[in-house]
Formats: structure tokens, sequence, C-alpha cells
């Protein structure tokens, strides 16, 4: 099968490195063009533009930064629908709100070509290992054809219905998990403030109720302060920001995730934003030194 794949960032790296693995013919480009040699080496062709990547694949997957990249990649000249006619498929792998979604999904619609919106949920080892778990929506037709390359990407593929439906479903998990990791941090520090040993706060919650993946990853590299980037703040942060429109489009109250945003911006005020998102831990920290001791 071949496929076209735009945005090699730490998640599309991995997963274009995954499918030319799994022998599927991968056609690349990047923004930052020089990103496509480690796929050269491994396989890949390379295209200098978006749409001469869709005139070569008849289907194609990105996986860019947010809204505006999800848009600018498939609008501006040189773009993806310069190229998009019948018979082709798009399948946008970003984190974006449900409006980016709809508006890139009637573009590509209007020129005969088929849409699918399949953001992920699972982080850089997941992607390198192929255990994303994906949230698709969109053209069932196009979701059934492509399911081979998301066997190869994801351990399990939701079909949601209508465009935005994987959007707001993805956008939902990463709020939970933001704040998740905000109420995380806020445990390490007062643990630590009261006393008592942080690994044995981690061996506690890891036999208990509330024991997951994330805090069994992140918790010793955040004890060493530790950030390497794997899920980039400056992304868990706008997932918060389209996750709280989300939440003001249905009038529902969230506090929690309302704090736990304004956590993750002044973080990457401090310029956190390309550390992981567990640097968040570093406000945190900062907020409760501010007591007394
Ligand atoms: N990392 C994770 O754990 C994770 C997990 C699930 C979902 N996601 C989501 O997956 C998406 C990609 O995440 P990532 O971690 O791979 O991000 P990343 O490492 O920051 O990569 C972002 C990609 O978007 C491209 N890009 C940014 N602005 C652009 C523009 N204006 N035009 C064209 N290309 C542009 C970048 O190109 P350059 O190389 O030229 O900068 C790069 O290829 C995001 O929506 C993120 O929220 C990430």
């Amino acid at each position: 099968m071949e496929v076209g794949f735009l945005g090699l960032g730490i998640m599309g790296k991995a997963m274009a490195l995954n499918l030319l693995r799994h022998g599927f013919s991968v056609t690349v480009w990047n923004r930052t063009l020089s990103k496509c040699e480690e796929l050269v080496e491994s396989g890949a062709s390379v295209e200098e533009t978006p749409a001469g990547v869709i005139k070569k694949c008849k289907y194609t997957i990105a996986m860019l930064s947010d809204p505006s990249a999800a848009l600018s990649v498939v609008f501006d000249k040189d773009g993806v629908l310069e190229q998009m006619c019948s018979g082709k498929g798009y399948i946008d792998m970003s984190t974006v709100d449900a409006q980016t979604s709809s508006k890139i999904s009637e573009a590509i619609t209007k020129t005969g070509g088929c849409f699918l919106e399949a953001p992920v949920s699972g982080s850089k080892k997941p992607a390198e290992d192929g255990q994303l778990v994906i949230l698709a929506a969109g053209e069932k037709a196009l979701y059934e054809e492509i399911i081979p390359a998301f066997d190869v990407l994801g351990k399990k593929s939701f079909f949601l219905g209508q465009v935005g439906n994987g959007a707001k479903m993805k956008l939902v998990v990463n709020m939970i998990m933001g704040s998740m990791m905000n109420a995380f941090s806020e445990g390490l520090v007062l643990a630590d403030r009261s006393g008592l040993s942080q690994q044995t706060l981690l061996d506690v919650l890891e036999l208990g109720a509330v024991a997951n993946p994330m805090f069994k990853l992140k918790g010793p590299a955040m004890m060493k302060n530790a950030y390497p980037p794997a899920f980039p703040l400056k992304h868990q942060q706008k997932d918060m920001r389209l996750a709280l429109a989300l939440g003001d489009e249905r009038a529902v109250s969230m506090p929690v995730a309302a704090a736990s945003n304004e956590a993750f911006k002044k973080a990457r005020s401090l310029g956190l934003g390309d550390q992981d998102f567990s640097a968040v831990y570093e406000v945190v920290k900062v907020a409760g030194s501010s007591e007394e001791s």
C-alpha cells in the first residue's frame, strides 16, 4: 500500500517509520525538509510540497502541530487542495478542534476527495511501537480502506461517526490527562513538603485504584526534574485551550481544567513549551514554595 505522510515531528516521524517497517511505500513531506533525511535512509521518498505528495499518493496522512498548521498545509499555496481530487483520501491525525476539522473536510469533499479525521491517544513510545488508539470520524468508506495502515499504527481504532466526533473525543481525553498531570504534580510537591518520600508515594499510587501508566512513566523523571519531550507542553496547553472552548460552547463548567490550563500557560511563559508536558511540575513546585515552610 502506498501512503503519503505530511509532518515529521515527534509523532509523525515515529508513525511514518512504522509504516515503512511494515512494508508500506511511504512518500513524506515536512515543512523543515531536512527532517525527511532519516526517513529517506529508511526507504521513504520525498516530495517538496504537500501538493506533490497528494499528486503521487492515493492516501495521504497528516500529523501536524495545531489547527493553524493543519489549515495551512491544506489551504496555502502548494497545499493539499491543489492536487486533491476524486479517488484520493486525506486522513488528518493531528489534534485539532471540530471546527478546523470540518473546514478541512468541506474543502476536501468539494474536490471530490474523501476525508477522515483520526487523532490519536498515546505518545511517542506508543507511536514507535504501533500501540496508538485511533479516534476516527468522517467518511466510513475511507476508514475501511485505510484500516491496514491503522492496524500498523495503533492497537485499536474507533469509528465515531461524523466529522468532529474524533476531534472532540481526543480533546476530552487530553483535558482529563492535563488535569491529572496537575493533580499528580501537586501530590509530588505536597509529599515532599510533608517530609514524605516521593518514591514511596509512587509505589503507593501504583498499588491502588488510581494506578495508571502515566504516573508510572513520568513520575521517576519528574522526581529528577527531567522532562525529555514525548508530548510537548505547548501541545498539551493547546489541547486544554481547545477543550475549554468546547466547554464554553456547550456551557459545561470545568474549573479543574481551567486551573490546569493556567498552569500550562504559566509553564509556556517560563519557556517550558518544548519540554514534555510533565514540566508543569516546575510551575506547581514554585507555587508551592510560596507557602510558609
Ligand atoms: N507527542 C505526543 O505525545 C502526541 C500524542 C498524541 C497526539 N499528539 C498530537 O499530534 C500532533 C503532532 O504532535 P508532535 O508531538 O509530533 O508535534 P511536533 O513534534 O511539535 O511536530 C509538529 C509537526 O507540525 C509541523 N508544523 C508546525 N507548524 C507548521 C506549519 N505552519 N506548516 C506546516 N507544518 C507545520 C512541524 O514541522 P517542522 O518540523 O517544520 O517544525 C512538525 O512536523 C499534535 O497535534 C499533537 O497535539 C501528540
